[in-house]
């Protein structure tokens, strides 16, 4: 099922909506001058600067975020996507244009109003998160209510809450040193909403995470964005993330935009060449591979009766025996397990199966198609044959169900 965008109101002002309306940003040290001039008339990032030394992170943008919308700005990098972002909160002035978020002129803001604006209606979430080693999970989630003055036992309220939110409430009392980068990022989110703020502004904030928890991070972002329902401006320079998290998809190139559309419009009826080849490239084995659906591995520990071997599967479709070298070498499903502790079999080997399929993180799902058609889990491993995840049948049928238009209509449009 792909989601429905929210309805379009592009020429209204609504609270909570940001806008960007020819935006121009050009860094440099004239930046109204002739560089502005040029962009003005269409000269490219390239040209301005081969003829000014002047460059462009911005030219002729208009967008308009909806209240409750989930907007992606993507493009390669140096395509303006953190600029675009940066004149939201005002970290970038603009050279030319307006930015409005609601009904308030970002442009005019200065000063304490500058910093009450950032403060009260703005949460930002970045790549490389900064947290204060110092202080625990908890306080660190507050940080910002503290900075509004919020009392002590009300900002630990809200931040238990975030942190809920978040899926760490157990960790509240945690040094952030004690948790995985990919904890630690959530922290961060979990900041950014304790102060409840209308909009959210996200740059690459998955983008240092590896695979797997990136893909755990966007799963748990659409849940709480079901919940909440922020304004939020999402940077990344991932297609697949993209079109996996945004409402509408924005494609950014040399500072200008190139295409705003819903997922299924990006790639089914991509708007000039540029976004096709750019679809392809960053596409290709990559809008789903198996190690955006693979689970971590749980393989079977070693010395399992069969009985706890078959109740640690638990909702998974099986998991798998390794050697001591890490090797899949065997395969127990929970129905092979049931049936055989049912026929009164207790040892493990009664109920494994050898004849299981690999696959590589990077083959995409639809190579793996076929295999996933056999109901077994395929062992996911790594060039040295070492067990890296379990790929459940069960996940790739429904993940190529809710994408299955979207990819239906890109190798019908793009590579046709
Ligand atoms: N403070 C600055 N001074 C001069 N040039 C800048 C400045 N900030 C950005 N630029 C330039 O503006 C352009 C857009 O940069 P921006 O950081 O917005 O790109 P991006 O799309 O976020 O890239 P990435 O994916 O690498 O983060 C780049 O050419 C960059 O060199
Ligand atoms: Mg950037």
């Amino acid at each position: 099922m792909i989601r429905r965008p929210i309805p379009i109101h592009e020429h209204r002002t609504v609270t909570g909506t940001i806008r960007l309306e020819g935006v121009y940003k050009i860094f440099g040290e004239q930046p109204r001058g002739r560089a502005l001039e040029l962009a003005r008339a269409g000269a490219t990032k390239g040209e301005v600067q081969a003829l000014t030394d002047h460059v462009v992170g911005l030219a002729d943008v208009n967008f308009s975020v909806n209240e409750g919308e989930l907007f992606v700005v993507m493009g390669l990098s140096g395509s303006g996507k953190s600029t675009a972002i940066r004149t939201v909160n005002k970290l970038h002035s603009v050279t030319d244009g307006h930015v409005w978020v609601g009904d308030t002129d970002i442009q005019a803001l200065t000063g304490a109003a500058l910093q009450k604006f950032r403060r009260e209606r703005i949460g930002m979430v970045f790549q490389h998160f900064a947290l204060f080693p110092h202080w625990n999970v908890l306080d660190n989630v507050g940080y910002g209510l503290e900075v509004q003055g919020v009392d002590r036992h009300q900002r630990e309220q809200r931040a238990l809450e975030a942190l809920d939110l978040v899926g760490l409430k157990a960790y509240a009392a945690s040094m952030p040193g004690q948790l995985s980068g990919g904890m630690q990022q959530r922290v961060g989110l979990a900041r950014a909403l304790a102060a409840d703020p209308e909009i959210l502004l996200m740059d690459e904030a998955f983008s240092a995470l590896d695979p797997l928890i990136r893909r755990q991070m966007q799963d748990e972002m659409i849940a709480i964005q079901r919940k909440l329902r922020k304004t939020i401006l999402f940077i990344t320079h991932d297609l697949n993330e993209a079109l996996r998290l945004g409402d509408r998809v924005c494609i950014m190139r040399g500072g200008r935009v190139v295409q705003i559309g819903t997922p299924e419009e990006i790639l089914t009826e991509p708007a000039t060449g540029y976004v096709a080849e750019f679809v392809q490239d960053v596409d290709q084995g990559r809008v789903i591979t198996v190690s955006d659906v693979m689970v971590e591995p749980r393989p079977v520990e070693p010395g399992s009766t069969l009985r706890s071997a078959v109740r640690a599967i638990g909702e998974r479709t099986g998991s798998f025996l390794l050697d001591g070298a890490g090797h899949p070498v065997g395969v127990l499903t929970s129905a092979d397990g049931i049936r055989a502790l049912d026929d009164g079999e207790t040892e493990l080997s009664g109920a494994v199966r050898s004849d299981f399929d690999r696959a590589s993180p990077t083959q995409t799902l639809n190579e793996v198609y076929s295999a996933a058609g056999r109901g077994l889990p395929i062992a996911v491993v790594d060039a040295d044959g070492v067990l890296v995840g379990n790929l459940d049948p069960q996940d790739i049928m429904a993940e190529l169900g809710r994408v299955e238009s979207l990819i239906d209509g890109f190798e019908r449009e793009v590579f046709l």
